[in-house]
């Protein structure tokens, strides 16, 4: 299995190219790179620093690149409003503010966005600070930090990627039947969901316990064991895996079975996985790790702690908005398949909220559909309050910016939208399945610095 190059410091050059990469056995697959041939470097950040990009578009047509989970004035966050043309140069910038964790970036071209992941366009950023820099965890990038880009993908019969939801092919990093050498020590696994609408109800051939060490958007308080966890797409976590005294044995990646895909009540079974699978015919199996030597200096303990969090209080919030999810049936305009937020396709040239700036709000993702929608929201990372009127499961209580809205669920979050107001430039809320997405599953919202705005006056001037 490949790794991703890094790429550190203040300023990143990135070159989004059309390219080809041999994936499969033939032909050659047609792919989109930045500074490569399939997926882009992953970036490292100083919490603190100011970083600019040089983003230079060399793709044949149009793209978009969104920092996704980081806090950044709306102009530069890349979304459906910052268009590239082919051969434009553009350079955000901003100061780092997030937390130590995992996040990445991506094309957010409306209409776009899947066919233009799916070629393999995107990266990872993993964000350092003082509080992660003090804790004893693994973070030799590669060695004991292990970055794992999770995505399926459809090969046509001349090994092209098909424009299709559900891949059957599993790629980690981009390669195929993947395999990769762990030290006999405590690992790091640093988790994307990269695909454009799977969720991988992931664990361990052996089912060992694992400990969730981060949320989207940092740290936890404490490590969370489990043995599975259900990955969204564009959900981030970082695990550690105990792998002290198991040098010469290997275990399997595994993401397990279909009843947890988006469809929860659809009933879709997953196809056959590319491996031979000893663990049922509707698991993929992901990774082959084989556990090697120690790699001095080991970490072999898991932390007891990890940070102290607070959050805002439900009392804080100024106002609850409330956005219903819905299938489409019958909604004007809207495909066979589309669903909906507030009973509305997305419009490029509407805003549907206007968010007061330092506002403390409760969002509440109201589902009727009978999907599950990881719904993301751009600016804030968030607090779960409720899931069904219960307090989120421990390894989904810390920051996060993507929650799997299962089908007929309620969730409430909330968040504090601060620091950055524009009153022209929208950020964006969608379903991360970006089918969903670029069918019309997406609002926009500006935060606007009128400190003399009611919020009670601003509820959405929208559809609910
Ligand atoms: Cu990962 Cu609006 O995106
Ligand atoms: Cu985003
Ligand atoms: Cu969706």
């Amino acid at each position: 299995m490949s790794i991703p190059d890094t790429l550190s410091g203040k300023v990143f050059n990135l070159n989004i190219r059309d390219t080809f990469q041999q994936i499969v056995a033939g032909n050659q697959t047609i792919t989109g790179g930045i500074n490569g041939s399939f997926w882009g470097p992953t970036l490292i950040f100083r919490k603190g620093d100011s970083v600019h990009m040089n983003v230079h578009n060399f793709l044949n047509d149009s793209t978009t690149l969104h920092w996704h989970g980081m806090h950044l004035p709306a102009v530069m966050d890349g979304g459906p409003h910052q268009v590239l043309p082919p051969g434009a140069l553009w350079q955000p910038y901003w100061k780092v503010t997030n937390n130590a964790g995992t996040y990445w970036y991506h094309p957010h071209l409306h209409e776009m966005t899947e066919a233009q992941i799916i070629k393999g366009i995107g990266g990872l950023i993993i964000v350092r600070d003082a509080i992660e820099d003090a804790l004893a965890l693994p973070r030799r990038y590669g060695v004991d930090d292990i970055p794992l880009v999770l995505t399926d993908r459809k090969f046509d019969a001349l090994n092209q990627f098909q424009i299709a939801p559900y891949g059957d092919t599993m790629m980690v990093n981009g390669t195929v039947r993947p395999e990769y050498t762990i030290p006999a020590q405590v690992v790091r696994l640093r988790i994307l969901d990269g695909a454009t609408e799977r969720s991988y109800n992931i664990g361990f051939s052996d089912n060992r316990t694992f400990y969730v060490i981060t949320s989207d958007d940092g740290l936890l308080d404490k490590p969370v064991p489990l043995t599975r966890y259900l990955l969204s797409p564009g959900e981030r976590i970082e695990l550690l895996v105990n792998c002290n005294g198991q040098s010469g044995t290997s275990v399997n990646l595994v993401a397990y079975n279909a009843a947890l895909t988006p469809q929860i009540a659809g009933g879709e079974s997953f196809p056959t996985g590319l491996f031979a699978n000893a663990l049922g015919h509707k698991d993929f199996n992901m990774l082959h790790l084989n556990i090697g030597p120690v790699s001095s200096p080991a970490v072999t303990a898991i932390p007891a702690a990890l940070t102290v969090n607070t959050f805002p209080a439900a009392s804080a919030a100024a106002v609850t908005r409330t956005i219903n999810i819905t299938d489409s049936a019958g909604a004007p305009g809207a495909g066979p398949l589309a669903f909906l937020l507030n009973h509305k396709l997305f419009d490029i040239n509407y805003i549907n909220y206007t968010v007061p700036l330092n506002n403390t709000e409760i969002w509440e993702l109201a589902s009727t559909s009978t999907f599950a929608h990881p719904f993301h929201i751009h600016d804030v990372a968030f607090n779960i309050l409720s899931i069904n009127g219960a307090a989120p499961p421990a390894e989904q209580a810390g920051w996060k910016d993507v929650v799997l809205v299962k089908a007929n669920q309620t969730v409430r979050f909330i968040a504090r939208f601060e620091d950055y107001a524009d009153a022209i430039h929208p950020f964006m809320y969608h379903c991360h399945i970006a089918l969903h997405e670029d069918g019309g599953m997406m609002g926009q919202f500006v935060v606007n610095n009128t400190s003399s705005i009611d919020p009670a006056s601003l509820p959405a001037k929208g559809y609910t």
